[in-house]
């Protein structure tokens, strides 16, 4: 009895954490956003390849909308304050792997470097810092994509 109600004590703030660490949206996601483990890939997939230009936390480069002196655009934010969230997971999925060249951009292509569900989980995790509302407008867009 004490040993099932200790793990339950241990369930239930482990619960309580993640929920604290990934911005207490993991609720409200789609696809494998409630996975935390799966988020937990991509955090780290996302530091190691999308970190350096698209920030710590997906927040992006501050003048995101002007162009730099060669025309090209800095780094948008991931965190649901860019348009990230106009586009389907197809679509973002397609960027990741592709790269900015095919739409004139600058990002670099990552279909050799990471695998689907790197990407997948990647998406995960950037979604799960979008508001609320932003992710139920997304999901309510892009129904089972
Ligand atoms: C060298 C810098 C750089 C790296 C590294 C990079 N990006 Fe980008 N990313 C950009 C730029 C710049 C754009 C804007 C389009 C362009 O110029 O290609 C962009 C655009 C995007 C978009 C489209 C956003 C929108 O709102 O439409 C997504 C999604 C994205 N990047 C995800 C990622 C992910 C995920 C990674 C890591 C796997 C990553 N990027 C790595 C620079 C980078």
């Amino acid at each position: 009895m004490v040993a099932k109600k200790l793990i339950q004590l241990l369930l239930s703030i482990s619960i309580l954490l993640s929920g604290i660490l990934f911005n207490d949206q993991i609720a409200f996601a789609s696809n494998n956003i409630q996975d935390s483990k799966f988020i937990m890939h991509g955090a780290v997939k996302y530091a190691k390849n999308c970190a350096v230009c698209h920030g710590k936390i997906a927040q992006g480069t501050p003048n995101w909308h002007e162009p730099d002196a060669n025309g090209n655009y800095p780094p948008p934010p991931l965190d649901g304050s860019g348009h990230t969230w106009h586009h389907s997971k197809k679509v973002l999925t397609m960027v990741i792997k592709k790269g900015g060249k095919p739409m004139g951009g600058v990002m670099p292509a990552f279909e050799n470097k990471l695998s689907d569900k790197d990407i997948s989980s990647i998406i995960a995790w950037f979604q799960s810092h979008w508001p609320e509302k932003i992710l139920k407008t997304w999901q309510g867009n892009y129904p089972k994509k």
